[in-house]
């Protein structure tokens, strides 16, 4: 059965409708990593949970509690918990999304406000944060139910929705929720497999389904010294100063080919063969696509297939930042008295924070002790995930393939991602089903970084392929 036309044309009829309506939802900054917009989070669970009501759906505001948060005690957002059908001849599927946002400040570089939704009608991008990561993916199934809600016709699975306000800051609370969910008498019952739509496609022509994200682990490394920040003309030569430990030790970490230097982490993961080798080489991407949206010609290899497994099926190491350093304008003679690296692992399988942590932490603690320093260090996990890999060769695929093809005229592209959704595999283990990963943006979108955009015609065609995709599934399941 395939999607009705009329459901085709409303997409498109009520396009600008649905543009102002993700507007909306851009303009609630809900940063989930900034205490001082926890209220933002909050509001932004509310307004989806009248969204979802108002077309039907029948929700619950899981509390999920308290955090602490760089030192600060906070409530955690809700969860919004969502069911539409019950019947018991239809499929049902899990959806998962998330209504939280990285953080973005127009100084950060972007060209316009980020939390108001600018339509460029030269380019047809809408861009503001969130639109990619994650709130048009959201607004796809919002436009779907409207469809469904307004002509009253029933949708051909049943849908039960999972919608979090903290994926950008570990998703903490979300895998016992998901957990208790799932168990009998649960609302998680009975789900037949799980859709999120939480990524992108890999360029900007080929849709993708995606089958693997890796994991994750983040540590915050501290060196502390002096009893308080010090003038490097009085201390300069005299005291052994926390900066240049630090740097020292990040220095040991990955060398500038991207080779983890961590003794035992590259070596877990087992080399691909030529049959794997060839899944990479089969795929429409080519260098120019990552240097395109690197915004840069700085691809560590000009050889495609070595480039994409790096980002696949390979573990990254990345340093992203220096707490307690003197960063701001000028030309201050500090000697920080306390510093704090910053960096993570992306993982695969089949490696698990649980796996890597002692290696790293060792490794720590044998580069500092060379330095002879007698400073202090100390070594924090703030948060993980393991990595995941589904069958792509499941029905639930087979249905998106189906959708995808009847929207975009298009085989899609089969891709591993190298970011990570650390709930996707508590979902899969949790409820012992399948999940697949539908993206809705393009490979340049820019999710987390300056002018992030969606475009329009992603946007729209996106929620006729989440929709056609539904249809697809009720098809191929009752066979
Ligand atoms: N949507 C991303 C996940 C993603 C990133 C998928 C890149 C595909 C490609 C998600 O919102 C995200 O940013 N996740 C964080 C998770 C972390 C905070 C545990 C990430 O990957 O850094
Ligand atoms: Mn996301
Ligand atoms: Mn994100």
């Amino acid at each position: 059965m395939p999607a009705p036309t009329e459901f085709l044309t409303y997409i498109d009829a009520k396009a600008d409708i649905f543009i102002k309506r993700l507007a909306d939802a851009v303009a609630i900054p809900s940063i989930s990593g900034d205490a001082k917009h926890r209220n933002d989070v909050f509001a932004m669970a509310d307004w989806l949970n009248a969204q979802l009501r108002q077309l039907g759906v029948d929700t619950q505001l899981v509390d999920l509690g308290r955090h602490k948060m760089d030192g600060e005690d906070l409530p955690l957002p809700p969860a919004i918990l969502g069911r539409i059908g019950s019947d018991s001849s239809k499929k049902t599927v899990l959806i998962y999304g998330h209504f939280d946002v990285q953080p973005a400040n127009k100084s950060d570089g972007w060209d316009t406000d980020p939390f108001t939704l600018v339509v460029d009608e030269k380019t047809g991008r809408l861009i503001g944060r969130g639109s990619s990561d994650d709130k048009g993916p959201i607004l796809g199934w919002l436009n779907v139910l409207q469809y469904h809600h307004e002509s009253k016709l029933p949708l051909p699975v049943n849908l039960v929705f999972c919608f979090e306000g903290m994926e950008e800051s570990g998703s903490e609370g979300l895998d016992d929720l998901v957990r208790r969910e799932s168990k009998k008498g649960g609302c998680f019952e009975g789900v037949d497999c799980v859709c999120i739509s939480d990524n992108y496609w890999l360029n900007t022509r080929t849709p993708a389904l995606t089958y693997g994200l890796r994991g994750l682990s983040y540590y915050k490394v501290t060196i502390s010294g002096p009893a308080r920040d010090l003038h490097s003309g009085v201390f300069g030569r005299t005291v052994h100063e926390p900066m240049t430990d630090l740097i020292s030790l990040l220095s040991t970490l990955v060398s500038p080919q991207g080779d983890i230097l961590i003794k035992g982490v590259d070596d877990m993961v087992p080399r691909a063969d030529e049959e794997e080798k060839a899944i990479y080489a089969g795929l429409d991407y080519s260098i120019a696509d990552v240097e395109e949206s690197a915004g840069a010609s700085i691809a560590l290899s000009a050889d495609k297939v070595s480039v994409l497994m790096g980002r696949m099926r390979e573990p990254s190491l990345s340093i992203h930042g220096i707490e307690g350093a003197f960063s701001g304008a000028g030309a201050k003679t500090v000697i920080p008295a306390k510093v704090s690296g910053k960096f993570s692992i992306r993982l695969v399988p089949p490696q698990t924070p649980e796996a890597i942590d002692p290696l790293v932490i060792d490794h720590l603690e044998k580069a500092f002790a060379k330095l002879g320093s007698k400073n202090k260090l100390s070594v924090e996990n703030l948060h993980g995930g393991k990595p995941w890999v589904a069958d792509h060769r499941h029905w639930n695929f087979e249905a998106a393939k189906k959708a995808t093809k009847a929207v975009y005229k298009q085989d899609p592209d089969l891709t591993r991602e190298g970011g990570s959704i650390p709930v996707t595999l508590t979902f899969a283990e949790s409820l012992g089903v399948n999940v697949l990963l539908l993206p809705m943006g393009r490979g340049d979108d820019g999710a987390h970084s300056t002018n992030e955009k969606l475009d329009r015609s992603n946007f729209i065609e996106g929620s006729k392929l989440l929709g056609t995709y539904l249809y697809e599934l009720a098809d191929i399941a009752k066979n």
